[in-house]
């Protein structure tokens, strides 16, 4: 059995809603699935986005979708979004079909576009209010809706001001800030840090967190590691248009077969890098230019016969090991590099 294998079997068994939260409002037990995503499939002539792709989110969960560029992500969004139709499958929003029930899903959603979707002649106030409106907020409400978003997001203070002339940071949480003006149940947010400065990702990162202990379910999309594994309750790793693991973070790592890598460098392109598949307890061996990652169960175990293999470079040879992470996971299971 090879090593994506075993991850996705920890897919199978992660189930659809696993963490427990405290702080939740809403009692784990008592908690709805606020999204199911069914054979979803979107195809562009020959270009297939999205390829049958299934998951749930349950409320007050954060799921993440942590994928390189065009690996389906916003076409992903899209769809549940109602704004792109699928080619096949369906997904529902607490039980209502993206496909056939439009108009009910769009008041339960909120995005969070990945392009900024502002109005850059209007201030920050009259942005939350033109998008208040077109949700159809109360009158009687939208004031008190409006000074809590502002609170929120942290724009008391610029809320006059044109957004024409905010710095991207503060465009972005303001982005975020309509996307909540009708208090959707489920948020759906688009690589939502993508550009800004430290103070509003940590900002955006802390009102994620807000939502999802009040109870809302959020699908968040991301190519960064460390958004993945700071916020979120499951991840989904996406690429080419699948998903190609599923799980709470600490159950994809331990699923993986291997809990350790070892990264050598310092080889030439000589070297025969087919005998370090040869070493026992090696899971999977990525090599590049001038040095190898192997991913062992137990880096202890394949350090001997290792030294044994780069005897003849010992002067020029450099090795590390470091436990298993997102990033060596992602490495593992596509054979790409995922930067930050
Ligand atoms: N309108 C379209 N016509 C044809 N192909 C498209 C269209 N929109 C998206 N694609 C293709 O679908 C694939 C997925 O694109 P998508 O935008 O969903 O990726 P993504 O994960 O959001 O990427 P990024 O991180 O760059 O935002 C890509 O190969 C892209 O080129
Ligand atoms: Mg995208």
């Amino acid at each position: 059995m090879g090593i994506g294998s075993n991850v996705l079997e920890a897919v199978s068994s992660a189930g659809p809603s696993v963490r427990s939260c405290p702080t939740s409002a809403v009692p784990r037990l008592d908690r709805r699935v606020a999204l199911r995503v069914n054979g979803l499939r979107k195809a562009y002539g020959r270009v297939v986005a999205v390829q049958d792709l299934s998951f749930e989110i349950t409320e007050g969960e954060v799921f993440g979708l942590l994928g390189p560029n065009g690996a389906g992500k916003t076409t992903t969004i899209s769809m549940i979004a109602t704004q792109l139709r699928p080619t096949a499958g369906d997904a529902w929003v607490f039980g209502h079909s993206v496909q056939k029930e439009t108009k009910r899903v769009r008041e339960l959603i909120g995005l969070v576009p990945q392009d900024i979707s502002l109005y850059p002649q209007l201030t920050a106030r009259e942005n939350i209010k033109f998008f208040g409106r077109m949700y159809g907020v109360p009158r009687e409400k939208l004031d008190q809706r409006v000074e809590e978003l502002l609170e929120l997001v942290g724009l008391e203070n610029r809320q006059n001001e044109p957004v024409e002339e905010f710095s991207g940071g503060m465009k972005r949480r303001l982005n975020l800030a309509v996307s909540l003006v009708h208090e959707p149940k489920l948020v759906l947010l688009d690589e939502p840090t993508v550009g800004v400065d430290p103070h509003s990702r940590e900002k955006i990162f802390s009102i994620v967190r807000t939502l999802r202990d009040n109870g809302t379910a959020l699908l968040y999309t991301t190519h960064y590691m460390e958004e993945a594994e700071r916020l979120c309750d499951r991840i989904g790793i996406m690429d080419e248009g699948k998903i190609i693991a599923m799980g709470p973070l600490m159950q994809l790592l331990t699923n993986a077969g291997c809990s350790e890598v070892i990264d050598v460098r310092g080889l030439p392109p000589s070297f025969d890098w087919k005998s370090l598949h040869e070493i026992p307890g090696v899971c999977r061996v990525e090599h590049f230019d001038s040095g190898a990652r192997l991913f062992v169960s137990r880096a202890v175990h394949a350090l001997t016969p290792l030294h044994g293999r780069l005897a003849r470079y010992a002067d020029q040879v450099t090795i590390e090991i470091a436990p298993l992470s997102l990033e060596n996971l992602f490495l593992q299971l596509t054979g790409k590099e995922l930067r930050d």
